[in-house]
């Protein structure tokens, strides 16, 4: 029996919540543009509506019949026994298995093709459960992100006269920077060099296997490290290039009791003022705006942090827990963007507020610890983190991101 024959429920009430016309509270100035995009997995328009149908259904039901968008609620973990949950699971062979792989980048995958045979851990995706990726908002939206990301990256790197420097914070496995990197190849622009910075050793992995079959394995770097250090992820870029540029020789300079010094402070940082680009889509979501968290000494003596309320609001897999505190958006932004060379771009994504499906998001595949914010509140963000470049936003179709585009002044 389907979902709709189930949980029949007569006039379906649409579960977006964009009729609320929000107050508008930041004065930064930004341009708009609206990017139709093309989505190649979408199917016809039966298929496409069927399926949101069903989910529309899904989306009623809630988290045990709470179909509020409640973004304080905590998901430790998913809860496969909700209703709405366990319905899916029923429905769609290997839904379960893609669920275990939530929250992390290897989920995406899925997402950002569905037409794989297999999920990113190799076990089989079952063609109902890609033909569900293909049409809700979820996966429109992780593509057309990708594709927005794409498009701005091309442009701004064909305008070059030297070779790029791109850097992804928490990269994932990139699918997105990786196709943007070889589609330019492909064109004999040129091939950009290309960095990835993540905490999970495994998406590293998998962006690398993605990398050696664009052909483009040659061009990228993969570092594995926190970007939400709260003290900042720069360093002076001649620091530790010394070595590097010498091919892995010490430098005069490196060989100072100074220099090794700072080679081992640095170790852990990215040069200043150095990327074209610096793209971040798909991490700020996850953020409070504030720090949070507690050092070793303020834990072991057991004392509570007024921003930190919120040691409850690390999650496994997505924010790591390392006895730490932790930038929040407006922080990590900010060190991001130190990492932008003049002239150059930071890339921003955020899920926005009106994301029409949020309460499937919430509910029913329960991804947890999502702050959707509206472009307003990202404004108040940027304006507060100090980024003083020209704002460009980016929406499009499906309304579940928000790209943005800081462009740092010469
Ligand atoms: C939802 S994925 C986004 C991946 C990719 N940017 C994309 O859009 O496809 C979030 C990524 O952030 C990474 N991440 C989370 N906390 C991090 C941290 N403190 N430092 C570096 N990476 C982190 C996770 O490992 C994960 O790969």
């Amino acid at each position: 029996m389907s979902i709709a024959e189930q949980y029949p429920t007569g006039n379906l009430e649409d579960s977006s919540h964009s009729a609320r016309e929000p107050e508008k509270t930041s004065t930064r100035e930004y341009e708009l543009h609206h990017v139709e995009t093309h989505d190649p997995y979408i199917s016809d328009e039966v298929t496409f509506r069927r399926i949101n149908d069903q989910l529309e259904i899904l989306a009623n039901m809630g988290l045990y019949g709470d179909s509020s968008i409640d973004i304080a609620r905590k998901r430790k973990k998913i809860d496969r026994e909700n209703p709405a949950t366990a319905a899916l699971i029923t429905e769609l062979p290997s839904f379960s298995d893609w669920l275990d792989l939530v929250p992390t980048a290897a989920a995406l995958d899925s997402l950002y093709d569905p037409h794989k045979a297999t999920l990113a851990d190799g076990k089989p995706l079952d063609p109902k459960l890609s033909e569900w990726f293909c049409n809700i908002v979820d996966g429109r939206g992780i593509r057309s992100r990708a594709e927005v990301v794409r498009g701005i990256m091309m442009t701004e790197t064909a305008a070059l006269d030297n070779r790029a420097q791109w850097l992804s914070l928490a990269s994932g496995a990139a699918q997105p920077v990786i196709k943007t990197a070889k589609l330019l190849t492909e064109q004999g622009t040129l091939t950009p060099a290309v960095t990835l910075v993540d905490v999970d050793a495994n998406s590293l992995k998998l962006a690398r296997q993605y990398a050696d079959e664009a052909g483009i394995g040659d061009h990228l770097k993969t570092r594995r490290m926190n970007i939400l250090q709260p003290r900042g992820i720069d360093r002076d870029e001649r620091s530790y290039d010394t070595l590097e540029s010498t091919g892995g020789r010490l430098s005069a300079a490196a060989l100072s009791i100074r220099g090794l010094m700072g080679m081992v402070r640095d170790g852990n940082k990215l040069p200043r003022n150095f990327y074209d680009t610096v793209e971040v889509v798909g991490l700020t979501e996850y953020l409070l705006e504030g720090n949070w968290g507690k050092t070793k000494a303020e834990r072991q003596r057991g004392k509570n942090t007024p921003e930190l309320e919120d040691e409850k609001y690390v999650y496994d897999q997505v924010i790591e827990e390392k006895d730490k505190p932790f930038a929040g958006a407006r922080d990590f932004l900010q060190n991001a963007y130190r990492l932008v060379k003049p002239g150059g771009s930071l890339i921003v994504g955020n899920m926005l507020d009106t994301h029409p499906q949020l309460g499937f998001t919430l509910n029913v595949i329960q991804w947890p610890h999502i702050q959707p914010r509206s472009i307003d509140e990202m404004m108040g963000i940027f304006d507060r983190a100090e980024l003083d470049g020209k704002t460009d936003v980016y929406t499009t179709p499906d309304g579940a991101y928000a790209i943005y585009r800081i462009t740092k002044g010469r």
